[in-house]
């Protein structure tokens, strides 16, 4: 008898089989516009100065590779609060919120879909639509009942009023998954007005939000990517926020996140942890501790926290002249118009609008690699080939 007979090959996953395809592809114009990692101009992921200093410090002074605790390394929780919520936040100080560290933001995501599946049995979760597919399988595969609300249309356009509409329909006490910035797939964020009016719906309709902050500091600045995270902790009782140092501290691998919770009352709050480390047992018992560590000894540090916020400036600045590079490269061929999105959307990724058999041409006749939904990983571009990119676009656009 064969135990594994039965067992079915399943397609390989989309973003992470680009990354792949193209470590494969032998051509030297080939360009990776797939996952979302930072590129420096000489195409590599660097590991920002900050984690070097913070890591060659713990190699000195880390004394044992004991477990961290079930909701992880208390400095890091701590500090990693204040970045999300503020500093000076009242809910940190009347301890009505706190995060559990977890093995990067989907580690929180997976953490968030099973405390709903086992603490609020029955409530939904409502995507946008488009949003990461992970966020798609993850919910489910926790056995959540997930739907959707529009956000972006058929015409690669925000859809406020769409999704507002949607949003003010949803059964209460169901959770809503909102982007805190840096949209993903799309790059177009909510503005202050429309978080407001989200926000209006969300308490009219009793709706728990959960917010996924995966890429804090991409946006418009550490501060300001917070923004609306800030909004939400301030003006409801309760609430779930996802947060990813992945992207911030270029700590990808590394599995670095957190999942934070506010509650009504500090009590309330200590039943929710109580849960979330019992769940968190299951999944991975503790939580891994270098990344963690990192990243706390760089908050703690202000030496190197400046240093940090420094590089990471860098990074969003040099994202967001890639875009506009880009739609200056695409002006010569009469398409800076069609696609002036690229400039006004935020963040990594860009949904550029083109059509999956024009991905597959750039991936086939340029080796320009983008996921087949048209969305391009802008911090992966290279300004010294912009006018590649424009031109092999032009060429996939002219039929
Ligand atoms: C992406 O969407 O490319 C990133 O969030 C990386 C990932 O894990 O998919």
């Amino acid at each position: 008898m064969s135990h594994f007979a039965q067992v079915r090959r399943v397609p390989g996953d989309p973003i992470l089989g680009l990354m792949e395809a193209f470590r494969a592809d032998p051509s030297p114009a080939k360009l990776d516009l797939g996952v979302g990692v930072y590129k420096d101009a000489q195409g590599l992921t660097p590991i920002p100065q900050a984690v070097k200093l913070a890591e060659q410090g713990l190699l000195d002074s880390e004394t044992s590779k004991s477990y961290v605790g079930g909701h992880g390394d208390p400095l890091f929780t701590a500090r990693l609060a204040e970045l999300v919520f503020g500093a000076a936040s009242p809910l940190l100080g009347e301890q009505r919120a706190a995060a559990s560290q977890t093995p990067g933001g989907t580690g929180a995501l997976r953490l968030a879909a099973d405390f709903i599946g086992h603490c609020l049995p029955g409530r939904g979760i409502w995507l946008s639509d488009p949003t990461w597919p992970i966020h798609e399988t993850l919910f489910a595969e926790a056995g959540l009942r997930v739907g959707h609300y529009p956000y972006v249309g058929a015409d690669n356009r925000l859809d406020v009023e769409a999704m507002l509409v949607a949003l003010g329909q949803l059964p209460p006490g169901d959770v809503v998954l909102l982007h805190a910035c840096c949209h993903n797939p799309t790059g177009f964020d909510l503005s202050q007005d429309d978080w407001r009016r989200v926000l209006e719906v969300v308490k009219a309709r009793e709706l728990l939000p959960l917010i996924d902050f995966a890429y804090q500091g991409f946006g418009d600045g550490l501060e300001q990517d917070a923004w609306a995270v800030r909004l939400f902790a301030e003006a409801l009782p309760e609430l779930l926020v996802t947060s990813s140092c992945s992207k911030n501290f270029g700590l990808y691998r590394e599995r670095t996140g957190a999942l934070l919770v506010c509650a009504e009352t500090p009590d309330k709050l200590l039943d929710v942890r109580s849960q979330l480390a019992s769940i968190a047992r299951n999944l991975w018992s503790t939580p891994p501790a270098h990344g963690a560590a990192v990243v706390a000894t760089i908050l703690a540090d202000d030496a190197l926290r400046i240093l940090w916020q420094d590089e990471l400036e860098r990074m969003r600045l040099r994202v967001a002249s890639l875009r506009l590079g880009l739609v200056e490269a695409l002006q010569p061929f009469g398409l800076a118009e069609r696609f002036a999105h690229i400039g006004v959307q935020r963040g990594m990724f860009s949904y550029t609008g083109l059509t999956p058999r024009q991905v597959q041409r750039l991936r086939d006749e340029f080796s320009v690699y983008l996921v087949g939904s048209g969305r391009a990983n802008v911090a992966g571009l290279d300004a010294g080939r912009l006018d590649q990119l424009a031109q092999a676009i032009a060429t996939v656009c002219a039929d």
